[in-house]
């Protein structure tokens, strides 16, 4: 059996649903596998990634006590545990009710987050309220549906000149996954025993689309993103890859 599903294949009224489904149930399983496959189920080496990426997001995105954040399938808190006591404001949503719960525990006694259950793809957020969203491991998983729904919400909740950094997991000179990625990520989810997982079909010709059609202007792309741990000897599909996006005005 597949550890993979190509969600673009089941019918777009299927698909939030199923996305749904298949992550509350990893959330049951093995939340923080899950959430980061590089951690092979072990907290301290979670923690460790968090960091690290907290860090990263900190320098990049020019963070600061003054900043209004909106982590976009934040999951069960990694990055926020970390990242939210640096800023002013932390907004984490997330499909996953499941991931949510787990995340109200990591999150106890930071008191400016905020947990939002998305039940759909509309984020309940004021307009023009946040400096940055960050969407860490989150694309690589959505239907292309969803991807096009995300670019202007999220455009729309950011101020202007308002930063989005997320990662795709696709190397900028693929236009689609490879076929080998696909089979690799497949093999990588059996081997750590996750349930199911949703994978979408993504391409560079469709990020430069909604990057462009969206009211953004590409600020950085690169592939240091450092969503995996250092001392793995070879580049992981879903790794790496990063843009980040500049609001216009
Ligand atoms: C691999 S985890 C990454 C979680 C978190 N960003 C991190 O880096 O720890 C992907 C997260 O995206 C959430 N997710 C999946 N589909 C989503 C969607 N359509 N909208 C919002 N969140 C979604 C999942 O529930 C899960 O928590």
């Amino acid at each position: 059996m597949s550890s993979i599903l190509l969600i673009d294949q089941i019918p777009e009224t299927e698909q939030w649903s199923k996305m749904t489904e298949l992550w509350d149930a990893n959330a049951l399983h093995d939340p923080i596998t899950s959430s980061d496959l590089f951690c092979f189920h072990n907290q301290g080496l979670f923690e460790e990634d968090a960091r690290r990426i907290t860090a990263y997001l900190v320098k990049h995105l020019k963070l600061d006590a003054n900043s209004h954040v909106l982590d976009l399938g934040g999951g069960m808190g990694r990055i926020a545990k970390y990242l939210a006591p640096q800023v002013a404001q932390y907004t984490l949503a997330d499909i996953s009710l499941e991931m949510l719960k787990q995340a109200q525990i990591r999150l106890k006694g930071i008191a400016h987050v905020r947990l939002i259950h998305l039940k759909r793809p509309v984020i309940p957020c004021e307009p023009g309220s946040f400096d940055c969203c960050i969407a860490v491991d989150l694309f690589q998983h959505l239907p292309q549906l969803t991807l096009r729904e995300y670019f202007p919400i999220v455009t729309s909740l950011l101020k202007p000149n308002g930063q989005f950094l997320f990662t795709t997991g696709l190397e900028p000179q693929n236009s689609q996954p490879k076929e080998s990625d696909l089979k690799n990520a497949d093999r990588l989810l059996g081997l750590l025993g996750l349930k199911t997982l949703p994978f979408g079909l993504l391409s560079t010709p469709l990020f430069e689309e909604l990057i462009n059609s969206s009211g953004y202007r590409l600020a950085e792309r690169g592939k240091d993103f450092p969503g995996c741990l250092p001392f793995l000897p070879f580049q992981i599909p879903f790794t790496g890859y990063f843009y980040r996006l500049r609001r216009l005005n």
